[in-house]
């Protein structure tokens, strides 16, 4: 599913970039630029994040 529609950013391209080392929200903004245009997907971003370093 699509997590940031301005940027198309889905959550397996979050997943994948958790998966290559980022662990923050910064990480994730300088990769795919989620968050960068109306903010609406930070919230749902940030649960995936959480939710994928869990299992780490
Ligand atoms: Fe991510 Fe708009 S949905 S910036």
């Amino acid at each position: 599913m699509y997590v940031c529609i301005c940027n198309k950013v889905s959550d397996k391209d979050i997943k994948a970039s958790i998966q290559d080392g980022a662990t923050t929200m910064r990480a994730l903004y300088k990769e795919h630029n989620i968050g960068s245009q109306c903010g609406k997907c930070c919230q749902c971003a940030k649960q995936v994040l959480n939710q994928e370093l869990i299992k780490i």
